[in-house]
């Protein structure tokens, strides 16, 4: 059964209805917007929730033979989008319903492969988070009560308890200095410039983990993609793990469109490519076809020579790309192939007659 064309929204268009509900929330807390204006917007959220329910009935009924735990955030999400605003309608005074809209502010969660990625490295980077958040609070409580040793007798209405001076010292830690409170004697101030020191030092900490930790998923992710490419064609089916896991890291994907031209005759190549999916035309005077499983660009990669013949998808095609550096490690790691891959060369040089 095929999902409902109206209630299929792609993520974009989700995003952008969501952002267009929000848009409305907003203007419609505007105190002088006339009641026209008003009426106008209520309209509008009311479209977009009609397209929302369209759009949970698609996840529910029409989805159904997906897994139900890849599609629980869309549903959890889709039910929220539907069923908060509805009790909002039937529940809540006038004044604040279109408020209850706001949490269309999730809807892009739905589809989005970011917050997965970041709830991924919030997970593995986890233990170390806590640490910088556990020093972070350290740091916080030490200089709340050094604060409040220092300045309770000079401004007692600032700093005249633990969770008063509490607040100076989230607001100087961060660095963020609202001003409202300021230490008044040499020592709060001496104070205060280690505290914000110590504060660049513990927000840097937790950019460098995630930073890190985000480098490190993205690699794992294209590494796994990779050897799934790599393991599809046969070549390198023989090859020890050992080899492999360096082929995967060298070997680069790309996809080109159909009718595009990957190499073209006379240029410099430096850089071969393996079919992983789909087909090639080789433009010699005999075109011939190369389909999954082949490889060319292999020539003047070897050679030195520029190109023998151009190449173009003759569909969409799915390649791995070497680049020469990379080809003098697979002649190390995997001479067998690098040889397989040499002879093809020359029988190829054999049957391309001279232009
Ligand atoms: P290269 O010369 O680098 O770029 C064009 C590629 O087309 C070439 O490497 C070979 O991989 C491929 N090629 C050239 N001639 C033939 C042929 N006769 N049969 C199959 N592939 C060829």
């Amino acid at each position: 059964m095929s999902p409902l064309p109206f209630s299929k929204i792609s993520s974009p268009l989700n995003a952008l209805l969501a952002a267009t509900g929000l848009v409305a929330v907003a203007a419609l807390t505007m105190p002088d917007v006339a009641e026209r204006t008003r009426l106008i917007l209520a309209v509008l959220l009311g479209g977009i929730w009609a397209v929302y329910v369209l759009q949970l009935i698609e996840t529910l009924v029409m989805q159904r033979t997906r897994d139900v735990r890849d599609r629980m955030p869309a549903i959890v999400i889709d039910m929220l989008a539907v069923f908060v605003p509805l009790a909002a309608f039937l529940l809540v005074g006038s004044r604040d319903q279109s408020l209850c809209c706001a949490i269309w502010l999730l809807k892009p969660l739905r589809d989005s492969t970011f917050f997965r990625l970041m709830a991924r490295v919030l997970t593995n980077e986890a233990h170390n988070l806590i640490g910088v958040t556990s020093i972070f609070g350290i740091v916080m409580f030490s200089a709340a009560l050094a604060a409040y040793i220092i300045e309770r007798d000079v401004q007692p209405d600032k700093f005249g308890s633990i969770p008063q001076a509490m607040w100076w010292a989230v607001v100087t830690l961060s660095t963020t200095g609202y001003g409202d409170e300021i230490p008044q004697s040499f020592a709060g101030r001496v104070l205060a410039g280690l505290v914000m020191m110590s504060g660049i030092g513990i927000f840097a900490l937790w950019a460098g983990i995630l930073a890190t930790g985000f480098y490190e998923e993205v690699r794992r992710q294209d590494f796994v993609r990779n050897w799934q490419l790599v393991a599809a064609v046969p070549l390198f089916q023989k090859v020890g793990s050992a080899a492999l896991i360096e082929i995967v890291r060298a070997l680069r994907p790309r996809v080109v469109p159909a009718g595009a031209v990957i190499c073209r005759k006379g240029d410099t190549g430096d850089q071969m490519f393996f079919i992983v999916e789909g087909r090639v035309i080789v433009a010699t005077p005999n075109p011939v076809e190369l389909g999954s499983g082949s490889f060319f660009g292999e020539m003047a990669l070897i050679s030195g020579e520029p190109r023998s013949a151009t190449v173009s998808a003759a569909t969409e095609v799915s390649l791995l790309s070497l680049y020469s550096v990379d080809f003098q490690m697979l002649s190390t790691s995997c001479p067998e192939i690098a040889d397989i891959i040499r002879k093809t060369a020359l029988e190829r040089r054999g049957a391309t007659p001279k232009a």
